[in-house]
């Protein structure tokens, strides 16, 4: 069984997000989504919060499982049985931070291998930033975030 983790702060889950999943779930069996606890930033939304939308944005998927971490994600990794961290590259500027990412993700665990994958071009500019700074001017998302997703970033702001 060829197991995957996607780690993220997802701060919240994107379409974008969802489009990496989606494509990661068609080249292994299970696709373990998985939120940091220890992120450097501070999340707007908790992290049972982030989880719920997770699993609702993706409730219609058999082999992706939500799940958390504390730590060093090739731990998390190993401890799932995992051979592979998945990343998604939306554009060059995303690719110096993720190359050292990857390169001492190896260094740490050589037996884990990151793959990287291209989300549709229709969200190379989108992240969670802008989605929480849209939904905060009452501006309409829903081109880019599940109905839940929307649904609690209008609880959040009105
Ligand atoms: N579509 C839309 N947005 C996307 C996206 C996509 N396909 N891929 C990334 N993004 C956005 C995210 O929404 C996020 O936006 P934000 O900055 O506005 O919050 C941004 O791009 C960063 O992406 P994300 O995938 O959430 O990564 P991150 O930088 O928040 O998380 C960790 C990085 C948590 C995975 C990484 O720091 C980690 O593994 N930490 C654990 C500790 C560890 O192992 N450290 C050693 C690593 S060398």
């Amino acid at each position: 069984m060829k197991i995957s983790v996607y780690p993220g702060t997802f701060d919240p889950i994107t379409n974008g997000h969802i489009d990496i999943i989606e494509r990661a779930s068609e080249l292994f069996d299970k696709v373990i989504v998985t939120v940091a606890v220890n992120s450097a930033k501070t999340p707007m939304f908790t992290l049972e919060e982030r989880k719920e939308m997770i699993s609702e944005s993706l409730h219609s998927h058999k082999n992706i499982e939500v799940d958390s971490f504390n730590g060093l994600v090739v731990d998390f990794a190993r401890e799932k049985n995992a051979t592979a961290i998945i990343r998604g590259l939306r554009a060059i500027s995303d690719f110096e931070y993720e190359f050292q990412m990857a390169l001492m993700n190896r260094k740490l665990a050589p037996d884990v291998k990151t793959v990287f994958l291209m989300p549709n071009e229709k969200y190379t500019y989108l992240n969670s930033t802008i989605i929480r700074e849209l939904a905060r001017m009452k501006c309409d998302v829903s081109e880019f975030v599940a109905p839940c997703v929307q649904k609690k970033l209008r609880a959040k702001f009105g």
